[in-house]
């Protein structure tokens, strides 16, 4: 009799938590606490206050009236109320409880009831992270001051021609789904490393989502750089041609995916921040660099010519996508019922960086790509489709 395995006797299910959770004091959030990340677009920070969470951390953000965005810790120093239901004032925001105004570096600048405005203002502050805003994104700091790395700008976005335009996007993941992902992020980042899910999910089996050039098996190969992992990836075309593919990723949520639809030849000039809400749920930030400001909406999927948000449920049973696939794997997927194979080398690699740098912050070193003391510095990627018209 052939022996079944029944899934009566699977083991009680884990995960690898010190690479999925972002809280606080976990490995992971550590990690992801020595960066700057997006956590909202410019226009978001407005007059306002908006209630945000980043990281598993409930935040508010709010712009004053001189233009400075801020970004506070809900709780209100003086006893507690929630600066949600604060008002914006010049210099600041102010609490609804007490009228104590903060600045946006957390400054409590008046204390209403006290004698002449608050004697003792200047010994309290209301925590706060600072911000920078780069390109219509507000980027914050959420981890320790002194560890705080300089602000990086991208080569990709600084080098515009004539006619280009830097655009920012946060509407979802790119290849259709909701804006805010209900699963893990690291689900989704590394589905980047995972070139060979594209000419099956996004080439065959749900019909073709992106372009008939990625729809063949590519011939891969990952390498680790001084800021991450990337991969390249080798089509022959079937008109003669050649795709080499890079895709790159940067500790620890960086990723450069070039266009999925290949509409020209060159280096990529989109990059991407997957940004955990929380351990279950994520969403992404882009910047791009564009000649047409549709370019980044027209690059999205489209399943039998519609996108994502117009399938009915049979639909998106019919034709799943990237969002179907990895939302698909749970909340957090269970890393112990995995069996990774041959061609799971890029998420092999890229698990062991992330450990790699985790331990590095735990024994109290700087993880890569957070130097300081050099002031802005431009950071490059070879990531890009470069296409070569004739058969090699
Ligand atoms: S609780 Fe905010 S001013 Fe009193
Ligand atoms: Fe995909």
């Amino acid at each position: 009799m052939t022996e079944v395995f029944s899934a009566y006797d699977l083991p009680v299910p884990s995960y690898r938590s010190e690479l999925t959770a972002v809280g606080r004091g976990t490995p992971m959030g550590e990690l992801f606490r020595r960066y700057w990340h997006p956590v909202a677009t410019s226009e978001d920070a407005g007059a306002t206050p908006r209630k945000i969470r980043v990281l598993g951390e409930e935040l508010v953000l709010f712009r004053d009236v001189q233009g400075h965005a801020g970004l506070v810790y809900p709780r209100c120093a003086h006893r507690g109320a929630d600066l949600y239901y604060g008002k914006v004032e010049d210099e600041g925001i102010r609490c609804c409880y007490h009228g104590w105004l903060f600045s946006v570096e957390g400054r409590c600048l008046d204390q209403p009831c006290e004698p002449e405005g608050g004697l003792h203002r200047d010994r309290v502050r209301q925590p706060c992270y600072p911000l920078r805003e780069y390109h219509g994104l507000v980027f914050a700091y959420m981890g320790p001051s002194q560890h705080r790395p300089d602000f990086p700008l991208y080569e990709v976005l600084e080098e515009q021609v004539d006619g280009e335009q830097v655009v920012c996007d946060d509407t979802s993941i790119g290849s259709g789904g909701p804006v805010v992902v209900d699963c893990n992020w690291l689900q989704h980042y590394e589905n980047v490393m995972d070139p060979f899910h594209v000419p099956v999910l996004h080439g065959t089996f749900s019909g073709l989502q992106f372009n008939e050039r990625l729809a063949a098996l590519p011939k891969v190969r990952f390498e680790y750089t001084d800021r991450g992992i990337r991969s390249h990836q080798d089509r022959d075309l079937e008109d003669g041609g050649h795709l080499h593919r890079i895709s790159e990723l940067m500790v620890p949520n960086l990723r450069i995916v070039p266009d999925p639809r290949v509409r020209k030849s060159g280096p990529a000039a989109w990059i991407s921040w997957v940004l955990p809400i929380d351990d279950t749920s994520f969403r992404i930030y882009t910047i791009a660099r564009v000649a047409d400001p549709d370019e980044l909406r027209t690059a999205k999927s489209t399943f039998a010519g519609r996108p994502w948000s117009e399938l009915t449920e049979a639909e998106h049973r019919e034709m799943p996508g990237d969002y179907e696939a990895q939302a698909g794997q749970g909340p957090i997927t269970f890393h112990s019922e995995e069996h990774l194979a041959s061609t799971d080398r890029g998420i092999t690699m890229l698990r062991r960086l992330l450990a790699r740098q985790v331990e590095a912050v735990a024994r109290g070193e700087d993880p890569v790509g957070t130097a300081r003391g050099r002031g802005e510095h431009m950071v490059a990627t070879t990531a890009g489709n470069y296409l070569e018209e004739m058969a090699r």
